[in-house]
């Protein structure tokens, strides 16, 4: 079976048992900052579990099923390996106070062995062995029993390994039980994770019945791909070896001299960043944008390693989008945007990564590698501190990486000391704040509603402004631009100060740059400015439009790919 045909008999099979198929959600976790990206199905369905969100008004049924797009940072590590990846997709079944346990254990077992016709003899179970007050679970025990003979092997094991969840420091969460697939070989495989999900752990690590029972389930697809296809490993699959063959026929190195674990790192992160940034990640040196230049940076050293010559990466994008396209069309929509920041990055570090190579080989010549050298590193050459501990573990190196972290917070205080530096008096710079409001719907009035903003900096004689676009702008668009601004002015609307939360305020549709910090925030500041926009801001902001007198753009600019810039003042101010 192609992987195509085996995503499809999976959703068959659910939607033949009344689940409703709800498309993925982004990589980028929506209003969830318990987690950096998507690590499982059932985050998106977080709300229903807690009653948060009516499952019924948003779906018209309880029973759900999903293939997600998830990505998991803590296995970046173990990628190179048979079965490990950062990316991939899940596929899971979902109940929202519906079916149990018996329904969730005689389904899977059904789909495994009657649709798939894997063979019982190769498969065994695991359940929940009890642990802090949550007792074994023998109504899971006796119902494999049932389900799958009296023989079925079964393994009891604790917290570790046979409960999940919650995400983050709080939520849904329950005992679970593992579907694990023993090849001929006897390499194993933890193939299909089924979640009892009836349980509220709060902050503290109590746990509380939750309101109704839930199943999540979850089954790696690319596994489950190598279970069926009975490959060496995930990376002979359908699902890789078009990548992985791209990357082949691109090293210089010469056959006998190829590292298989380079060639798997190379196709893990070559996929895995392409869903990234499909998804809206951009490269950068903290969150989800450092794990985005994180496996980048280190495609192109295990590019190297194999002697691929040139730019490569774009490459390997486009061949991922031949093959995941048709089922994640954002992929070909957004094509463009994907190679540019890719190769953008691939580039950038490209050219320092052989300069930076030679400076850390100097200092592979000591005892270790001190923090002060790995931050240069950083610093200068762009290694992401993984990397350097990686390259120097290699060699039997340690690298000092609470010096490296001394260094860092010496550089945080400078660019703190930096920015206090430029702050002024509100009444100064007020009017220069709400015309950035003011330019922000501008753009996305005239550029379209994908514009965002990506960085701004202001001075009493002038407003910088970054925003996300791809190309130069017209004439005719910037003068278009001034005058929607101008216009708003002229109408001399207020502007509106609201306290709110940080979901009501997305739910009305504002624009908010700094997510993450907003996000951790109990109260919100919001800006309005009536019948026009709507931002989350810190102001200071003047009372109404007039007081900004007039706007004019002095000059435009690019700063790096995907990002424009716009200087503008306020002549009249
Ligand atoms: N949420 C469960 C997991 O990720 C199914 O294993």
């Amino acid at each position: 079976m192609s992987h195509e045909e085996i995503r499809k008999e999976f959703i068959d099979f659910f939607v033949s048992k009344d689940h409703k198929l709800v498309p993925s959600s982004s990589l980028i976790p929506e209003d969830d900052p318990s987690v950096l990206l998507t690590t499982a199905g059932v985050q998106q369905f977080k709300p229903y579990m807690l009653n948060q969100k009516d499952v019924l008004k948003d779906f018209g049924t309880r029973r759900l099923c999903s293939i997600q797009k998830s990505f998991r940072t803590s296995d970046i590590d173990e990628v190179g390996d048979e079965h490990h990846l950062t990316f991939f997709e899940m596929l899971g079944n979902f109940s929202i106070g519906d079916y149990f346990k018996r329904e969730a254990i005689e389904w899977a077992w059904e789909f495994l062995t009657k649709n798939l016709k894997l063979d019982p003899k190769n498969m065994y179970v695991t359940v929940f062995a009890g642990e802090k007050n949550i007792p074994e679970d023998s109504e899971a025990i006796k119902i494999w029993k049932e389900v799958a003979g009296e023989n079925i092997r079964i393994e009891k094991f604790g917290r570790e390994d046979n409960f999940w969840g919650p995400t983050g420091s709080s939520g849904p969460c329950g005992p679970c039980s593992e579907v694990i697939y023993v090849f001929a070989n006897g390499v194993e495989t933890e193939l299909w994770n089924l979640v009892f999900t009836e349980l509220f752990q709060d902050e503290k690590g109590n746990c509380a019945p939750l309101a109704q029972k839930n199943i999540d389930t979850g089954m790696g697809l690319e596994r489950l791909v190598w279970v069926l296809q009975e490959t060496p490993s995930v990376f002979e699959t359908d699902l890789f070896k078009p990548i992985i063959d791209t990357a082949e026929d691109l090293a210089e190195v010469g056959k006998e001299k190829i590292d298989p674990k380079s060639l798997r790192i190379i196709a893990d992160h070559a996929r895995a960043a392409t869903f990234l940034v499909g998804d809206g990640v951009a490269p950068s040196n903290s969150g989800r944008g450092y794990v985005l230049r994180r496996i980048i940076r280190r495609t192109v050293r295990h590019g190297q390693l194999l002697d691929i010559n040139g730019l490569f990466l774009g490459q390997l994008m486009e061949r991922v989008i031949e093959m995941y396209g048709e089922q994640y069309p954002h992929l070909l929509e957004r094509q463009n945007e994907i190679s540019e920041t890719i190769e953008g990055e691939e580039r950038k570090f490209g050219q320092t990564l052989k300069r930076g190579l030679k400076e850390l080989e100097k200092m592979l010549d000591g005892p270790g590698i001190r923090g002060e050298d790995a931050f240069k590193l950083y610093d200068t050459y762009g290694f992401p501190l993984d990397l350097t501990v990686e390259i120097a573990r290699e060699r039997g190196f340690e690298v000092d990486t609470a010096g490296f972290e001394k260094e860092m917070e010496k550089q945080r205080k400078r660019a703190r000391a930096a920015q206090k530096f430029e702050e002024y008096k509100p009444e100064e710079i007020a009017p220069l704040h709400t015309a950035t409001h003011l330019l922000n719907q501008a753009l996305r009035e005239v550029l379209g509603p994908d514009i965002h903003q990506a960085g701004q900096d202001l001075t009493p004689e002038r407003l910088r402004f970054d925003f996300t676009f791809d190309r130069k702008l017209e004439e005719e668009e910037l003068k278009r631009i001034e005058e929607v601004a101008n216009d708003w002015i002229k109408k001399d609307v207020p502007v509106e100060c609201v306290e709110t939360t940080y979901g009501e305020a997305l739910k009305q549709g504002a624009e908010a740059l700094f997510a993450e910090k907003y996000k951790q925030a109990d109260k919100v500041v919001m800006y309005k400015i009536a019948g026009f926009s709507k931002e989350l801001c810190a102001g200071p902001h003047v009372k109404s439009t007039g007081e900004v007198g007039s706007f004019k753009i002095m000059k435009q600019e690019s700063v790096g790919r995907g990002v424009r810039r716009i200087y503008a003042k306020l002549p009249n101010v």
